[in-house]
């Protein structure tokens, strides 16, 4: 599909996201000639840099990220399409001025993408600025705004949010961005269960028996304080992340993979999950603060002693969820879901557990293990997807033992393609299919909206864990059955004898 050459205008330019991913995944699409010829990367700053100044930066975040990477002759000719506008967002100048730069037709394409990297608090400012000085008319190309996450604060603020950037744009302009979406493994999710006809007979109540969504990290808030003690892990990755992936599992299979159809079902899904009323938080979900404990080896600070955090805070950094959709395919499933700083390991994963098969046909032999068969998605670090099954044992006796089919999502010398690459090109090619409708962002407050009003209430206690660790002890007590545990691994676990075959 030809693209139109676009200018991209970067609001945070010089911020965490930026450095880390946005301008490492331009380069990288521009490397592999996905740029449209003549488009623009302008870049809005406080500090007093010039040009010249921004390209040199840009060149040290990237090289910095891409390592090995890094190809400085590919790097020279993307630095031509860089570009500093300095500016305070808060002050008018910065718009009237940006106004006037961008309507330099020679240097600027006039389709133009404005990528809110910014804090929440500073959406709404932003956009009635833009729209102030008219960059919002699409007199002479079309205009797309990208906002990150978290879309709102809350269902309130969210709703208020939507109504401010409603003012100014249509649906069709507003990309709401939850990276996750970007990720090919997580894409892979909805190929492996719409194009393979086997799964979808078994992919309901009757056979699995709950499905697990972890997203571990070993890093803790590191510079983010400020930001990360006023969203805590419920908002900042269950919210967004672990809902958008809870619904690619158990949304309805969408007609096409055109945007609004799959929209369609994953709003469908997030509608059929049974509300969780403020009473019945503690029995839906936990929350946690990690204390200091060692990672690899090292001493780490508990997340009171990190910056920026005030000595009584008791913003969780582990939040976990039990959520039953209730629909005909999934009534009675439960489905958890897990986030958290400073855990063991790295990790993002989905397991589906599946139910045991009946007893009565092993009764007589030795047969002590008798795992359920797991479906097991890694998403990262280690990409992978497994099926679990038992297996015999070779030799004279009637043992078994764990196998897994496996069907990896990369090969060796398939090159891995960061999310923000992805996402960064559907923005200039007018693709929304991977970015949130409003009514997806809705339903995902809602649900999580009580949790959050008891947990502000809740302001003597929160339970803590070891850095390093895999989390709060009393988790646990979300579990509907014994035989159900937090799976950590993707490697096939020990076998268990279990008698609890209900
Ligand atoms: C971000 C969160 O959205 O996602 C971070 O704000 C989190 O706290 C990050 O670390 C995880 O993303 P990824 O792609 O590294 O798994």
């Amino acid at each position: 599909m030809a693209v139109e050459p676009c200018t991209y205008v970067f609001f945070g330019a010089t911020g965490n996201l930026s450095r880390l991913r946005l301008m490492p995944a331009l380069y990288r699409l521009d490397a592999g000639n996905h740029l449209p010829p003549g488009s623009r990367v302008l870049a809005i700053g406080r500090r007093p840099w010039d040009q010249a100044k921004w390209r040199s930066e840009a060149k040290t975040m990237i090289e910095a990220n891409l390592g090995a990477d890094f190809d400085d002759a590919a790097f020279q000719r993307f630095s031509q399409r860089l570009h500093y506008h300095r500016g305070d967002i808060t002050d008018a100048e910065c718009f009237s001025t940006l106004a006037e730069t961008l309507k330099q037709t020679d240097q600027f394409p006039q389709n133009l993408a404005f990528y809110l990297s910014i804090s929440p608090s500073e959406f709404g400012p932003v956009l009635d600025a833009l729209n102030q000085y008219q960059l919002f008319a699409e007199n002479y190309g079309w205009r797309r705004v990208v906002v990150e996450k978290p879309f709102g604060y809350d269902l309130e603020s969210a709703n208020v949010l939507q109504k401010r950037i409603g003012r100014y744009l249509n649906e069709e302009q507003i990309y709401r961005i939850d990276h996750y979406l970007g990720k090919g493994t997580v894409q892979n999710i909805l190929v492996f269960r719409f194009a393979n006809v086997m799964l979808e007979p078994i992919w309901n109540r009757n056979y699995i028996d709950h499905v697990q969504i972890t997203h571990s990290e070993q890093i803790g808030i590191g510079e983010r304080g400020e930001y990360y003690d006023g969203a805590g892990a419920m908002r900042d990755m269950l919210q967004s992340h672990l809902l958008q992936m809870f619904t690619l599992v158990a949304m309805e299979p969408p007609v096409c993979m055109e945007a609004e159809s799959l929209r369609d079902e994953k709003v469908k899904v997030l509608k059929a999950v049974r509300p969780i009323t403020k009473e019945s938080v503690h029995s839906h979900a936990f929350r946690a603060q990690y204390a200091k404990g060692r990672i690899n080896g090292d001493l780490v600070n508990g997340y009171l002693q990190e910056p920026n955090i005030p000595a009584n805070s008791v913003t969780e950094t582990y939040a976990a969820l039990k959520l039953y959709v209730d629909n005909w395919r999934w009534r009675g499933v439960p489905f958890y879901l897990r986030t958290g700083k400073r855990l063991e390991k790295a990790q993002s994963a989905i397991s589906i557990c599946f139910k045991h098969p009946p007893l009565e046909f092993f009764r007589d032999t030795r047969m002590q293990c008798l795992n359920p068969n797991w479906v097991l998605l890694g998403i990262q670090p280690e990409e992978c997807l497994r099926i679990e099954m038992t297996i015999k044992e070779p030799g004279l006796e009637m043992n078994t033992r764990i196998s897994s089919l496996e069907a990896s999502f990369r090969q060796k010398d398939e090159k891995a393609v960061d999310a923000y690459e992805d996402l960064l090109l559907d923005v200039l090619l007018g693709d929304r299919s991977l970015f949130l409708r409003f009514d997806e962002v809705e339903y995902a407050w809602r649900i999580v909206d009580p949790i959050l009003q008891r947990w502000a209430d809740e302001r003597d206690y929160i339970a803590t864990y070891p850095a390093g660790s895999w989390g709060p002890e009393g988790c646990r007590r979300l579990f509907d059955k014994e035989s159900q545990s937090w799976r950590s691994s993707l490697l096939p676990e020990e076998c268990k004898f279990n008698a609890d075959y209900d």
